[in-house]
């Protein structure tokens, strides 16, 4: 197989999963709304819609109610599979050979995949002739593409004769995804991905098969993205520190004025190091994820559609941010900053950006209002809503604990200077003072915290808040005053930002 031909398949398979899924997936969204549904279950369980569809379903069948609006159709678009993903039976109404005995699946929008969601937009939703003709060509090019082609090639005439057609009718439906299509163009064939889509386009034409599925691989088509199962990183070896004590010494300064033209340092509202040394930074105003290699002093970004408030890390390569949307709700978005894609998004009812995010065995805790919630990224559920009594801001979890401060502190003086934290096994909130408010969260190697505080000091807390001592920040200017703060537990590295100052500090050699 020629590497290019694959390269182009690649290129066509992320168009479908990558921008023409989610945008099906958006329209029908849109149209649910505009007709005041107040979800996608109850659009789906309108009679008129359950009616429509089960005749795309079910041949010679005179139903009950509404008869005169029955169909009869040739073929069949809805399979068995995807009927059952919609609806159920409700117990013991046989009676009727029809749709009034069938109530609709609490199903997500985001699973469905391209074949269902155009079959829902054309079928049950008002579009206008050229979205509908849009609609219907994609729909026919995909399967043109992956019902009878399982080769995993797209030779160069064909993709020729397809890109222009494919770029006009994503375009018709949504104008703004010209940059997503000219950057899939443009992308490099990366094996594993390869396979991921290969999978996951087949997948979109039988039914799960099971050699395809036991190499670890999850399908999740109605989404962007398959993800592979992880394993849970082992516990490492660890000395623990006395509060206190000098942990770090300077090693690097950096301008964010020179390495990103951003001229405010408001402008960069979070920073994570992953555990091979590189940099990521939220840049809300120029809804940017940069990426700063240490080493080669190189940097690059990641385009985001809306704007990223926090971020954190989730593995090696990839990141998980707090996109809050115009005029919509906020998401968690997941990149993967080595081929600057965007994994997948997830949305978490409740959820507020200004909690923060963090990662925490393998699953994010972010918050909303009076609550901390484990999300799995992996099946986009909460899998834990934790009742607290404040709204928690400045999350940062580790060693099973998560850390936090009050959002809504109003006067009360004492409250403002708690640092706050769940135990998820001891399932309680603890509290410990300190000297000012704390601004920013991390932990060190040992599980103690350093907390960077309103006034500019830093606090060194024992991970059970017993302990607390202020790092002396006396000889050292670089650790005065500074707005986020991170440490990287892999890399024994700190990171402060002091407005346009990053400063990079590396752990003290012990014996
Ligand atoms: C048939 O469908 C039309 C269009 O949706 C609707 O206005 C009409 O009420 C339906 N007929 C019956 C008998 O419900
Ligand atoms: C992207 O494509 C354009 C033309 O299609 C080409 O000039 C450019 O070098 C490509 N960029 C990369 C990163 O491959
Ligand atoms: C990192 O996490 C993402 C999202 O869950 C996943 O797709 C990817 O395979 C993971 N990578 C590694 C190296 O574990």
């Amino acid at each position: 197989m020629d590497k290019e031909d694959r390269r182009r398949y690649l290129v066509v398979a992320s168009v479908f999963l990558d921008i023409v899924t989610p945008l099906f997936q958006h329209m029908i969204e849109k149209d649910y709304t505009t007709r005041r549904f107040g979800s996608f279950q109850a659009f789906m369980d309108n009679l008129k819609v359950v009616h429509d569809l089960f005749h795309l379903r079910h041949r010679n069948s005179g139903c009950c109610k509404d008869n005169v609006n029955c169909s009869n159709h040739k073929s069949l678009p809805l399979i068995p599979l995807q009927w059952k993903k919609l609806y159920s039976e409700n117990p013991g109404q046989g009676i009727h050979n029809c749709h009034c005995k069938f109530t609709a699946n609490p199903v997500q929008l985001k699973e469905l995949d391209i074949s269902l969601s155009s079959i829902i937009l054309l079928n049950c939703c008002y579009l206008l002739q050229p979205e509908e003709e849009a609609v219907e060509r994609l729909r026919q090019y995909k399967n043109d593409y992956w019902s009878h082609s399982t080769t995993g090639c797209i030779t160069q005439t064909e993709f020729n004769t397809v890109w222009s057609d494919l770029v006009t009718y994503i375009l018709r439906l949504d104008p703004s995804k010209q940059d997503d299509l000219v950057s899939i163009k443009n992308r490099s064939l990366i094996e594993s991905l390869f396979k991921k889509y290969f999978v996951c386009l087949l997948d979109l034409h039988k039914q799960p098969d099971e050699d395809l599925m036991q190499n670890g691989f999850t399908c999740e088509c109605g989404r962007q993205m398959i993800i592979l199962a992880n394993k849970d990183q082992s516990r490492r070896h660890r000395k623990q520190y006395q509060i206190g004590q000098a942990v770090f010494y300077l090693h690097q300064q950096i301008s964010l004025k020179s390495l990103f033209n951003v001229d405010k340092g408001r402008l960069v509202t979070d920073i994570k190091m992953m555990d091979d040394g590189r940099l990521v930074f939220c840049v809300p105003d120029q809804s940017k994820v940069l990426i700063y290699n240490k080493d080669e002093s190189n940097t690059d970004s990641i385009p985001v559609r809306g704007t990223p408030c926090c971020i954190t890390t989730v593995n090696s390569s990839t990141v998980a941010i707090i996109v809050v949307k115009p005029f919509r709700s906020s998401y968690i978005e997941l990149y993967d900053i080595n081929y600057k894609i965007k994994l997948k998004w997830i949305q978490v009812p409740g959820m507020k950006s200004a909690c923060g995010i963090s990662h925490i065995n393998n699953k994010l805790v972010v918050g909303g209002l009076r609550t901390l919630m484990i999300v799995d990224h992996k099946s986009e559920e909460t899998i834990q809503k934790i009742k607290i009594r404040c709204t928690p801001e400045s999350i940062h979890a580790s060693d099973n604990k998560i850390f936090f401060k009050n959002h809504h502190t109003g006067f009360i003086s004492n409250e403002r200077k708690k640092l706050k934290c769940y135990s998820l096994s001891g399932k309680k909130v603890q509290g410990k003072i300190l000297p000012s408010d704390p601004y920013s969260i991390t932990s060190l190697r040992d599980g103690s915290l350093y907390v960077l505080c309103i006034d500019g000091s830093i606090h060194h807390v024992s991970g059970d808040l017993k302990d607390e001592k202020a790092v002396n920040t006396n000889n050292i200017v670089a650790l005065k005053g500074g707005n986020i703060i991170s440490c990287n537990a892999k890399q024994n590295t700190m990171v402060l930002r002091n407005n346009m100052i990053l400063s990079i500090f590396q752990e003290q050699q012990q014996d």
